[in-house]
């Protein structure tokens, strides 16, 4: 199936209700437990970064298994971004979780110039250019950071991506069917990343494998220069 982008931000109030709902907690708990496979016994103390953090579930998961590490969160949507700072705060988790805007590759200030984590989960495929991210992960992780990048992967037809949807949501409401369905569009394929990761010289660091039979995971330890 060939590619077809999508807009990078999410800021249709509609789209970002709806995305901020349940009906994706079950991608937030695969997020945690892959981190948890991938790097058994790693407990971060400092600062964990989430690039394309969306309503922040991700982060907020993260905060209640590593209490000692404050966790930083990306999004570009400033919709999406309310929709995390109000998350966080009704968690009361506000000392922990910092959630900033910034669109990427642009630069905004962070309160860390290098993280010792650094994480994504579905936000590759909205990006137009997909160095952006793995450019990012190297701009932001510090040596020996830990990494991990899960995302979906472009099914080879219209028939398997409607299956996915019908699958991985299936009693979601129509617009989330929908938004999948075109995230699913726009997504890469596995031949596509690996091209990725040998282009950004990530490709020794970092184990491509699959999350779930419809996501890939990227995982693995920064070794790099400072
Ligand atoms: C599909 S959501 C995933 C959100 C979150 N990571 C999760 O798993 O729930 C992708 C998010 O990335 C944000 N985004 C897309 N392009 C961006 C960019 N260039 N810079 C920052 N955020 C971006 C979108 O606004 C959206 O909130």
């Amino acid at each position: 199936m060939k590619r077809i982008p999508e807009p990078e931000l999410m800021n249709d109030p509609k789209q970002v209700a709806i995305y901020a709902g349940p009906y994706l907690d079950s991608a937030c708990w695969l997020f945690i437990q892959r981190f948890r496979k991938y790097f058994p016994g790693l407990v971060p103390t400092d600062a964990i970064l989430d690039l394309g953090c969306g309503p922040a579930a991700i982060p907020l998961a993260l905060a209640g298994h590593f209490p000692h590490c404050e966790i930083h969160g990306v999004e570009g949507a400033p919709r999406m971004l309310a929709y995390g700072k109000e998350a966080v705060q009704r968690k009361g988790l506000e000392k922990q979780v910092h959630l900033f805007h910034g669109i990427l590759p642009s630069t905004f200030p962070l309160p860390r110039e290098r993280y010792e984590v650094v994480i994504s989960n579905s936000f590759l495929h909205h990006l137009a250019d997909p160095m952006v991210l793995w450019n990012a992960i190297l701009k932001y992780g510090q040596t020996y950071a830990a990494i991990l990048i899960i995302d979906l992967l472009r099914p080879t037809s219209e028939e398997a991506a409607e299956f996915v949807v019908d699958t991985y949501i299936p009693d979601a409401p129509p617009l989330l069917r929908k938004d999948m369905l075109l995230s699913l569009r726009a997504a890469y394929t596995l031949d596509e990343v690996t091209a990725q990761l040998q282009k950004a010289n990530l490709a020794e660091n970092l184990t491509l494998t699959m999350a779930s039979p419809f996501q890939f995971a990227a995982h693995g330890y920064l070794c790099k220069e400072s």
